[in-house]
């Protein structure tokens, strides 16, 4: 079973997925893997920057990335065997990781990725494309919305960036035009999807939503 989530960059995907997947393990005897495709990109990136890969270079950055040895392992991403998951929400990782993710071949690497992972498990994912491009056809599609403004709130609220509220909100509107704006892969709510403005809910509210939506 799949549990896709698609939306813009702090609209609570993650935190919703995460319960999710763990709410939902041990029901019925299933075990919830949950995963966070942003992460694979951007430990790709992590990785380009530690290489001193040029990230505009997106020939060199897709030949860097066929040979990286990635994984993921319950929650946590591993590069080379090691956890790298503690680094990847840093401001310089949030600003590289929103174009090199626009390469196209380097989208093939990760959704291929993430198809492996998911066979023979029951997931939580979340990303920009689980519910167009890599899992369209589940049952259990959402699409995980919030204004501007509260999404820049929460981002600036878990301390952590350096950047002011404003320079937040001005990123994140950045990154969603990338987002919106790629070739492959873009962010879209799907046809059949259910959408949800999570901008004046909680945590827990959110999940109540859903979870009356998922028949488990
Ligand atoms: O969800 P996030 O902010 O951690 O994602 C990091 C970057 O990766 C962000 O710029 C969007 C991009 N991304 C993507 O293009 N497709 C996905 N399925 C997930 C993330």
């Amino acid at each position: 079973m799949v549990i896709a989530i698609d939306g813009p960059a702090g609209s609570g995907k993650s935190t919703i997925a995460k319960l999710l997947a763990e709410k939902f393990t041990g029901r019925g005897g299933q075990e919830f893997t949950y995963i966070n495709s942003g992460n694979l990109y951007r430990a790709i990136t992590l990785a380009c920057i530690r290489a001193k890969i040029d990230l505009r270079d997106s020939e060199k950055v897709l030949e860097f990335a066929k040979k990286l040895n990635i994984s993921y392992k319950k929650t946590e991403v591993f590069l080379d065997g090691e956890d790298v998951t503690p680094l990847l929400h840093t401001d310089e990782i949030d600003r590289h990781a929103a174009p090199l993710s626009a390469i196209v071949p380097v989208r093939h690497i990760v959704n291929d990725l993430i198809r492996r992972l998911a066979q023979g498990r029951d997931i939580v994912v979340e990303g920009r494309d689980m519910t167009t491009v890599v899992f369209p056809d589940t049952p259990y599609r959402f699409y995980l919305d919030a204004s501007a403004d509260s999404r820049a709130k929460r981002r600036f609220e878990q301390g952590v960036s350096n950047l002011s509220l404003q320079e937040i909100k001005t990123t994140i509107l950045q990154r969603d035009e990338i987002d919106k704006n790629k070739a492959e892969g873009s962010l879209k709510i799907a046809d059949g999807v259910r959408y949800l403005d999570t901008s004046d809910l909680t945590i827990i509210q959110v999940y109540d939503k859903l979870k009356v939506e998922i028949d488990l």
